[in-house]
């Protein structure tokens, strides 16, 4: 069947986007591993969701509300926005395509930084955008940089705040010094997949009350606990929203998960409790692991980016892990080879995995 071919030619800027790798989820021949790869919150949604999905999935014979209104209503209420300038998508992941499919075409560029989200890249690709990559000031998104990276064929800055892989992130102030910088035919899109983990932090939904170039992404996947739900949202412009709304499909979203994403977003102490927990056990684990000589910067976000003194060690660190049933990220395709990113999980399995990890290093060199 290997003959088995279709002489039925793609677009030309098709054909060499690389593939989306996502983080590894199982390890042959183990049982019972622990995920560590991507980034989602292993204490899972809210009771609220647990106790209502059984019962709701008898209504997945209808088609999900099109207009996604009761979502994007109480996605209003709670941040005190208007529902109007609100998009649902099969995670923010699609509002991302969306965006850089409906404001980019060949010629286009479109900026991410160093170590930022790889969606940004593959979307531009698949418009045949330019994807431009700007360097970051030690895994930092810097400002800067940015700015002298626009040309007059720029379209789109993605910057993820927290940024992932790297969970570092900027100040609004930096932020809005970028935008009295641009020009305002340049989109900048706010990516605040791990906004709910900085306290008192909006994601940078004042900004687009002020900018009406700035586009704010979210997500459903991260602190809800809904990753298996593919919901994430965004927020900008009505005439940037109305024309999203053009493109994307009609029901793009499943009713589960816009039922369960409105159950999700109502419990306000319930992302709270996380973001408490999260923040308690990841200080709780980068202390211990920068005890034990590893390099790490301070994260905002469900994660911790471990830097190694090399490739080789972080592979092997990598294989010693999974032989002890930890799935953790390989980041070489974002640049970063010598490093694995963890995501926090309860506060046993950090205790467990730095145990692991203080005996990898009692038998083995540091350097
Ligand atoms: C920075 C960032 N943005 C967006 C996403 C996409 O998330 P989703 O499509 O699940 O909403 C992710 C997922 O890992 C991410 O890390």
């Amino acid at each position: 069947m290997e003959n088995f071919k279709a002489n039925i030619n793609p677009l030309s800027y098709f054909y060499n986007i690389p593939l989306y790798e996502s983080g590894e989820s199982a390890i042959q021949g183990k049982e019972n591993v622990v995920k560590l790869s991507a980034n989602e919150n292993m204490n899972g949604p809210c009771n609220e969701v647990l106790n209502q999905f059984a019962d709701y999935s008898k209504n997945i014979f209808e088609y999900p509300d099109s207009n996604h209104f009761a979502l994007r209503n109480k996605i209003g209420e709670v941040h005190n926005i208007d529902p109007n300038r609100v998009i649902c998508g099969a995670g923010s992941d699609e509002i991302i395509q969306l965006l850089c499919r409906c404001f980019c075409e060949r010629n286009d560029e479109v900026i991410y930084t160093e170590h930022g989200f790889l969606m940004y890249k593959l979307s531009a690709l698949a418009t045949g955008a330019t994807p431009v990559q700007v360097k970051e000031t030690n895994r930092t998104a810097s400002i800067d940089r940015i700015c002298a990276a626009i040309t007059s064929n720029t379209k789109i800055i993605f910057l993820a705040n927290p940024n992932n892989p790297t969970g570092t992130m900027i100040s609004e102030i930096e932020i809005e010094q970028l935008l009295n910088k641009i020009p305002d035919n340049i989109l900048l899109v706010l990516d605040g997949a791990y906004s709910e983990y900085v306290d008192s932090f909006d994601g940078g939904i004042s900004l687009v009350e002020k900018f009406a170039n700035v586009f704010v992404t979210r997500t459903f996947s991260k602190i809800f606990g809904l990753g298996g739900l593919r919901v994430g949202w965004g927020y900008g412009a009505r005439d940037i929203i109305d024309v999203l709304n053009s493109v994307r499909s009609p029901f793009n979203v499943s009713s589960l998960g816009l039922k369960m994403a409105e159950l999700s977003i109502a419990d306000v102490n319930f992302v709270n409790e996380q973001r408490e927990l999260n923040r308690v056990n990841r200080d709780m684990l980068r202390n211990k692991l920068l005890d034990l000589g590893l390099k790490i910067d301070q994260s905002f976000a469900n994660f911790l980016l471990v830097r190694f003194v090399s490739e080789e060690q972080a592979n092997t660190i990598d294989s010693f892990l999974k032989e002890n049933g930890f799935i953790l990220r390989k980041v070489g395709s974002y640049g970063l080879p010598k490093c694995l990113r963890l995501s926090i999980g309860n506060k046993e399995t950090c205790e467990r995995l730095y145990q692991t990890l203080a005996k990898y290093f009692d038998n083995n060199d540091r350097v």
